[in-house]
């Protein structure tokens, strides 16, 4: 089971279309995939069902709020990942041959999570320390340990901040892939985020050396690389010029750059949430422009597969 979180602190990059685009892309080639939703603005669920039908159906039950709420209030007993698991079938695909697109969804209850769950990290002598904070950012991931079997691709979508849930998602991951748009912040963004992952990490590791519990393991997390999101293509297939230079710069500190996915307010405008991610419609009328954009995303999914060897 690979697990893959999709990160940028900023928001409105793409993180949430990205997830949703991989997520279908993967399951229509076979795989067992689970997504999940750790943004409390929901906007991975309603990528998939109307918010009125998620609140009549899962608002009370079935969302990460429900995972994490037991945690807060100190429960021996949590909820395990199953229990609140929903699947999908987008545009009623009713078969993804073998594969199969899960989600587990948000709430907007998680809003507050950060000074929820980091209140459980207590602070008064070094052991304590330490033995909270390997717990509290370790749930998830022991969690969908117990999905080892059930899946063969988790991919979890990240608030723009980088809260307690995010660190969550970060210890329970083998990768992380960061869609950027390509301009002047976003580059910084991008050294930024893998700068915090990395101290993160090492703290991590720093407490793991001072408890010596078996159930914290060292993690390894690998770097995908950036998808650039939004990308303005003028002649040719070819990003604009600016874009260019900013692709360049990335991949001159080492980052790997994924296919573009290019801007589109029709196949990944507001108006297009139907419910079915982009790399799986098949509209009536297919603009040339509409089947190279789908094609596009069709090869990064590839892509995308191949760099975690799914
Ligand atoms: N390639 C694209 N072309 C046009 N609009 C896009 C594209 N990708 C995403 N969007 C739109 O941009 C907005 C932000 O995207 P989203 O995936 O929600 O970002 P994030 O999760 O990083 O906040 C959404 O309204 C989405 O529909
Ligand atoms: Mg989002």
């Amino acid at each position: 089971m690979k697990i893959v979180s999709v990160i940028n602190y900023k928001g409105g990059v793409g993180k949430t279309t990205l997830t949703a685009n991989l997520g279908a892309y993967s399951a229509s080639q076979g795989k067992r995939v689970l997504m999940i939703d750790l943004d409390p603005q929901t906007q991975l669920t309603f990528s998939f069902m109307s918010p009125e039908y998620w609140r009549d159906k899962y608002k009370d039950t079935k969302t990460m709020k429900n995972y994490f709420d037991p945690i807060i209030k100190g429960a021996d007993e949590i909820l395990s990942l199953s229990d609140i698991v929903i699947h999908l079938n987008p545009g009623n695909v009713i078969s993804f041959n073998d594969g199969k697109l899960d989600l587990i969804s948000s709430h907007l209850g998680l809003i507050d999570i950060d000074i929820r769950l980091a209140g459980l990290i207590n602070v008064s002598n070094t052991t304590m320390h330490s033995a909270t904070f390997l717990k509290t950012y370790s749930y998830l991931k022991h969690s969908l340990e117990e999905l080892e079997n059930k899946y063969d691709l988790v991919l979890i979508d990240c608030p723009p901040t980088f809260n307690a849930a995010v660190k969550n998602a970060i210890l329970a991951s083998g990768y992380y892939i960061v869609p950027a748009k390509l301009d002047y912040l976003s580059t910084l963004g991008v050294e930024e985020l893998r700068k915090n992952v990395d101290e993160f990490l090492d703290e991590y590791h720093n407490h793991r050396d001072n408890l010596r519990d078996s159930r914290y393991l060292p993690v390894f997390l690998t770097m995908l690389g950036v998808v650039p999101m939004m990308a303005e293509i003028r002649k040719g297939d070819e990003p604009v010029s600016a874009q260019q230079e900013y692709k360049a710069e990335l991949m001159s500190k080492g980052y790997h750059i994924f296919q573009f996915v290019r801007n589109n307010a029709t196949l990944f405008g507001p108006s297009s949430k139907e419910g079915v991610p982009a790399v799986l419609t098949r509209p009536k009328i297919f603009t040339p422009t509409a089947r190279k954009i789908v094609g596009e995303l069709q090869n990064l999914g590839v892509e995308f597969l191949e760099s975690i060897k799914l």
